[in-house]
This record gives structure tokens, C-alpha cells and sequence, in this order.
């Protein structure tokens, strides 16, 4: 299937519609930002480590049973996928403290939860995507329902479980992510958009290095290098 016309362009993909109204593509771009677009800088070929990221773990998913929008990936910077209604929240699940939850709430960097935390921040970048609890989200009817919400964070807890099962067997740790739903022509609830290091904190299971997008955030440098190990371990899963 190929692009017809230019849908948007965010910070990290261009989304592409093609002759068919319920298939896009997503562009993946080597543009990196963060603390919301204010530190932004290019990264040659990181697009292509996060198509590549991405399309291992949405089938990944698809193998344990979850429904998402990921057909296929139709070259080193593209992916087709379905098109959905984007449900205007992230998604963020926590297993280990640290970024904003250790400066908000003072709990130390590094430390494992006691249970997995789901919360929800409002997508919009105007607004610094502020947190959102479950009466916000009612009151911009984000969703439908309350019940739309528990499907949201049950799916997202799931997904913990079958990615932290995934990365620990290539010695990663799953320190946190984000992710985002949205409806198909079905009016489904399915995961959509991005699973890359851009969104998700990976931690070496021995030396704790940062394997995410906090090397960027951070100015740690080898940002690529690290995007690198983490497909190639998941290109070497199971040898
Ligand atoms: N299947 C889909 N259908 C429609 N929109 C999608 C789908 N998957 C992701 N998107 C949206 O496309 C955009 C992806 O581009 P990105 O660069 O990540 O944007 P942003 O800067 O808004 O995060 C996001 O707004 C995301 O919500
Ligand atoms: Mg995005």
C-alpha cells in the first residue's frame, strides 16, 4: 500500500493516509525531543531502530493475544497499521520510580513499587499534558465510561506483564512506558501508535545503564548505540 496524502506530522512519526480510509502509514523520523518539544535534536537512522523495535514487540503482542493496530512493517522507516480514533490519553505504567514520579512524590530514584502504577496524562501538548484522573477524563469525554477506563488499565496491565516476561529474558529491565489506545472501525478498543525506546525507560538487568531516551533527556550521549543493543538483543531473543 502506498502514501497518499500527509494525515500530520508529529514529533516522532509523519502519518500517512493511503488509498485505503482504514489503513495508515507511520513515518518513523530521526527528530528526538523532550520536556515537552523544548530540547530537540536529530539522531541519524533512529527512526528506523524504533520501526524496527516497534514491529518486533506489536507482534510480539499479537502472539500473547493483543489487539493493536500493527499490520505490518513495509520498510526500514515504515509501518502500516489500521487507522484508529486516538483516545486523547497516555497511558504511563510504572514498575520503578523514577523521572517525574520520583520528583513529584519524593520517592528515591530506583526504587521497585510496590505494586505496577497506571496513570493517565492528558495528550495535549498545549497543555503540558497534565495528569488526569478518572472524573477528568469523564468531564473532556475522553471516554465513554468508567468501565472504559478499567478495560484501559486492565489491557495496560497485561501488556506490563507480557513485555516485562519479554525484555527480562534479554536482561532489560522495564522501568516504565507509555502507551495509547485508540478505536478501530469497530469501535474496538486497540493499542495503537509506538512501542520504542522513545516511550518506554530500559534499564540493564546488571549495570542499571539507560537504554531509552532518557540518554538524550539526560545528555548521556550513545543514544543510538543503546537503541542498537536493545534490537539486537531482540533480534538474538531465544539463541
Ligand atoms: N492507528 C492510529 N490511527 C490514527 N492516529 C494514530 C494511530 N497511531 C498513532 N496515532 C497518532 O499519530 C501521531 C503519531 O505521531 P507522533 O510523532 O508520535 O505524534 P505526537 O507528537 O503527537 O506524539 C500521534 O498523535 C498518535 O496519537
Ligand atoms: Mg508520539
Amino acid at each position: 500500500m502506498e502514501k497518499t496524502k500527509l494525515l500530520y506530522e508529529g514529533k516522532a512519526k509523519k502519518i500517512w493516509e493511503t488509498a485505503n480510509k482504514d489503513f495508515l502509514i507511520s513515518e518513523f523520523k530521526d527528530s528526538l525531543t523532550a520536556f515537552n518539544g523544548e530540547k530537540k535534536s536529530e539522531e541519524e537512522g533512529k527512526g528506523a531502530l524504533n520501526n524496527a523495535i516497534s514491529a518486533a514487540l506489536f507482534e510480539y503482542l499479537e502472539s500473547k493475544g493483543i489487539p493493536s493496530h500493527y499490520v505490518k512493517m513495509i520498510d526500514k522507516d515504515n509501518m502500516l497499521h489500521k487507522r484508529a480514533e486516538v483516545i486523547l490519553i497516555e497511558v504511563i505504567v510504572r514498575n520503578i520510580a523514577t523521572g517525574s514520579l520520583s520528583r513529584n512524590l519524593g520517592i528515591e530514584d530506583g526504587t521497585v513499587l510496590p505494586f505496577t502504577l497506571v496513570e493517565f496524562d492528558y495528550k495535549n501538548d498545549a497543555l503540558g499534558d497534565p495528569k488526569l484522573n478518572d472524573q477528568h477524563a469523564l468531564i473532556l469525554e475522553l471516554v465513554k465510561s468508567t468501565d472504559e477506563l478499567d478495560y484501559i488499565r486492565y489491557m495496560a496491565r497485561k501488556i506490563n506483564k507480557f513485555l516485562q516476561e519479554f525484555y527480562s529474558e534479554l536482561d532489560l529491565k522495564l522501568v516504565d512506558f507509555k502507551l495509547e489506545f485508540g478505536r478501530d472501525s469497530n469501535d474496538n478498543i486497540i493499542l495503537i501508535d509506538e512501542l520504542s525506546p522513545d516511550n518506554f525507560r530500559l534499564w540493564d538487568a546488571k549495570t542499571n545503564e539507560k537504554m531509552d531516551k532518557d540518554r538524550f533527556r539526560q545528555g548521556l550521549g550513545g543514544l543510538k548505540e543503546a537503541y542498537e543493543e536493545v534490537l539486537n538483543r531482540i533480534q538474538n531473543r531465544g539463541q
